[in-house]
């Protein structure tokens, strides 16, 4: 987001590419993206594929875990345990087969401040010295959140929709990312934003300065027009699940009052557990067309960086 100075025209543009796909398909030629994953994936594996592949990139992929050596991240560790490689070297490796990385790292919801230093991608982009993306970090997930913009831009009915993240109930710890990026980004494309979730779910201010907190869901879903709903554990208790006595389970009921919401989710989604099927499957619901737009997401962004390095050379 930090890199994102007009979000407007981010947007616009990752619209134009939805029209025209195959438009820069040349752009890529001879180039290579690394995609690094730490952690499953289905829509970012896939969508940052075709992305790529749209323009025209080379797309080479790793598992680290299932095929890559084990990394080491501390700083002068003695490597006498289970890593195998520091990632000054797994890094640097990357750094020279691929002109871009893409790395997709969660955090591991045990020490707060070791995850929000976001350790693994600061030392990618330390020490790859080509440019890295992140497919969701320990703390963000940034192009989910301008694919989510996209589609509120091709869905919004008025300039000044009423927005409302919703936390949602889960039977795991889940990270903050989405619900930090979704915040974030909604706030700097100057969205009216409104954060509903029980208490002790409080997000990190660094993200949600300038939104309406509200912990009624039914009086934050009041007039919304999109509702983001995402389940993520505490921030404050960090990585728990707190106890919750309300129902937080959305349902048809819980939107009467809304202005004919939206709904949104990520994915994926726990059905009837976060929200119901008679949702997921209404013709409110934007799922489908928010992960069809996380191609054109991050194909905006690729575009972009392959334009910037192709003019350093
Ligand atoms: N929304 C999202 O990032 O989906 P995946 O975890 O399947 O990539």
């Amino acid at each position: 987001m930090k890199d994102v100075h007009n979000p407007a025209e981010l947007i616009s543009e990752g619209l134009s590419l939805k029209c025209n796909p195959l438009k820069y398909l040349h752009l890529g030629k001879n180039k290579s993206i690394g995609l690094v994953f730490f952690n499953s994936s289905l829509r970012t594996r896939l969508s940052t594929q075709k992305a790529a592949l749209n323009l025209g990139l080379n797309v080479m992929l790793i598992n680290i875990g299932a095929d890559g050596w084990s990394i080491e991240f501390e700083d002068g560790a003695v490597m006498n345990n289970t890593s195998v490689e520091h990632i000054k070297d797994a890094a640097a490796m990357l750094g020279i087969y691929c002109d871009i990385l893409a790395i997709r790292c969660f955090p591991g919801l045990q020490n707060r401040e070791l995850d929000y230093e976001e350790k693994i991608l600061q030392q990618f982009i330390k020490y790859s010295k080509v440019p890295v993306i992140s497919m969701e970090s320990a703390t963000l997930h940034p192009l989910q959140s301008l694919a989510d913009m996209i589609t509120i831009a091709e869905f919004k009915k008025n300039k000044s929709p009423k927005i409302v993240l919703t936390w949602a109930p889960h039977i795991k710890p889940l990270p903050q990312a989405v619900a930090n990026s979704f915040s974030e980004w909604t706030l700097h494309c100057g969205y009216n934003l409104t954060i509903t979730h029980p208490e002790g779910y409080e997000l990190n201010k660094q993200f949600t300065e300038g939104a309406n907190i509200e912990y009624n869901q039914q009086k934050a879903l009041e007039n919304a027009d999109f509702v983001y709903v995402k389940n993520w554990s505490s921030f404050q208790d960090y990585g728990k699940i707190l106890p919750v006595n309300e129902n937080w389970l959305l349902n048809n009921e819980s939107l009467k009052n809304t202005n004919n919401a939206k709904i949104m989710h990520c994915l994926p989604v726990r059905r009837n557990v976060e929200l119901t099927d008679e949702l997921l499957d209404s013709e409110t619901s934007l799922i489908h067309h928010q992960a069809e737009n996380r191609i054109y997401a991050t194909q905006i962004v690729l575009k972009k960086i392959i334009e910037s390095i192709s003019n350093e050379g």
